[in-house]
């Protein structure tokens, strides 16, 4: 992850760049400058790894302060953003003596940032430590109807609630998004306001698209109407998944049961993909297929979580016999309580923490393991759907 900031003196160019380059996922931070400067950064800890000037009619000034810059700390990277492409003789002449090292068209776009940030992260050591924002969670059904939407707002409850995280949930589910049926809300915008506004979609930009839930959790809509993802390409919504990891503690994700390679992308910047199944032959068979597809994908297994949904007692031996097969522990068991479960899904209220609860007990649960607030999972052993005691892998 790099830092970085912009030198600029336009507001509307500035605000662009700021956008393509959280859209990147691998920029940590980004300062922006005023140019002509009015305080100029003296120390060099400060100052970030990359820096933009954002070239205007009169470059001299970025030069200048480019300059001054890498005389404070002279492992900077300066890049100039220019309008004129290419760039003339003499303007090349002026960047290259004040040390800029790549020139870039304006506007700058996420695909030409990534690969030259890439580039540059290679020099830098800093920026090895972590390849992404690493905050996504994907939520996935081995099949349609197994409770992917219930999971995914129930853990985003307890992530907002218990964990006291900042949460993000966005619905990305085909053909139709339902996540804020279950939350009672009236999204204003979707899935579909972030991938027409690319070009401002920044984490500004961004959180005004989210409907915040009581319990603090946000959502970004899904579509509304059934045709809705004819005309919702899947390539710029990594864009939009890198946007609001720059702005949560933590992102969820429903994708529902869909799956294709164009995702693929997504699924491999995930921290964790959850496949949500439940204990019968048609689910089981399917997990299983999904499980050899995400390896397919380049995925490590470790980071495909299963987790079994309407739970009970009878369904342990099959879940032994699945886990043998597939080489792989359950993550976690969710009881069947279709009381409570059709409940708050008719209602729209999200189970929530009550002591005679077991589901939002156990979701609780799911919600610790994955701040890190619980220090042994699989040791957790009860009867009714805990977590499973078998060992893992890792
Ligand atoms: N633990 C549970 N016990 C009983 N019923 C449950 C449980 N969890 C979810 N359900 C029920 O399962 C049904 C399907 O849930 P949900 O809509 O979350 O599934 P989904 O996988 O998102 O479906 P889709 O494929 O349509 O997106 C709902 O009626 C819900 O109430
Ligand atoms: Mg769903």
């Amino acid at each position: 992850m790099l830092t970085v900031a912009i030198a600029s003196g336009e507001t509307t160019s500035s605000a662009q760049l700021v956008a393509a380059l959280q859209q990147t996922g691998i920029v940590k931070s980004i300062k922006q400058w005023t140019i002509p400067s009015d305080r100029f950064p003296d120390s060099a800890d400060a100052l970030p790894d990359v820096v933009f000037l954002d070239l205007s009619r009169d470059p001299e000034a970025y030069f200048t302060f480019g300059a001054q810059l890498r005389r404070i700390r002279p492992s900077i990277k300066l890049v100039a953003v220019s309008a004129i492409v290419p760039p003339g003789h003499q303007l090349m002449l002026e960047a290259m003596r004040s040390g800029v090292q790549d020139f870039l068209p304006k506007p700058a776009s996420p695909e030409v940032l990534n690969e030259m940030l890439a580039r540059l992260a290679q020099d830098s050591s800093e920026a090895k430590d972590r390849p992404s924002l690493d905050k996504l969670i994907v939520i996935m059904g081995s099949k349609g109807g197994v409770g992917a939407t219930t999971v995914g707002v129930n853990l985003g409850v307890q992530l907002a609630t218990f964990a006291r995280k900042h949460v993000a949930l966005l619905d990305f589910a085909r053909p139709l998004g339902n996540v804020h049926l279950l939350l009672d809300l009236h999204p204003r915008f979707t899935v579909r306001d972030a991938v027409d506004n690319l070009d401002r979609l920044d984490s500004h930009f961004f959180a005004g698209l989210m409907t915040q839930h009581k319990t603090k959790l946000e959502i970004l809509g899904g579509a509304l109407q059934p045709e809705e993802w004819q005309t919702i390409p899947v390539p710029p919504l990594e864009r939009v998944v890198n946007v609001a990891q720059n702005l949560f503690d933590m992102v969820l994700l429903d994708m529902g049961s869909q799956f294709s390679s164009e995702w693929s992308p997504i699924l491999r910047m995930a921290r964790m993909i959850l496949i949500v199944a439940e204990a019968n032959v048609p689910a089981l068979w399917t997990l299983e297929r999904r499980l050899v597809a995400l390896k397919g994908f380049g995925i490590e297994p470790d980071r495909a979580r299963i987790i079994i949904n309407r739970w009970h007692k009878g369904d342990d031996e099959v879940l032994r016999s699945i886990q043998k097969d597939i080489n792989r522990p359950v993550f976690a068991c969710l009881p069947n309580d279709f009381r409570k479960a059709s409940e708050s899904i008719n209602l729209g209220t999200p189970l929530m923490e009550n002591h005679n609860n077991v589901l939002s007990g156990r979701y609780r649960q799911i919600a610790s393991q994955l701040t890190g607030m619980e220090s042994s999972p699989a040791a957790k052993k009860s009867a009714l759907g805990g977590f499973f005691s078998f060992p893992t892998k890792r």
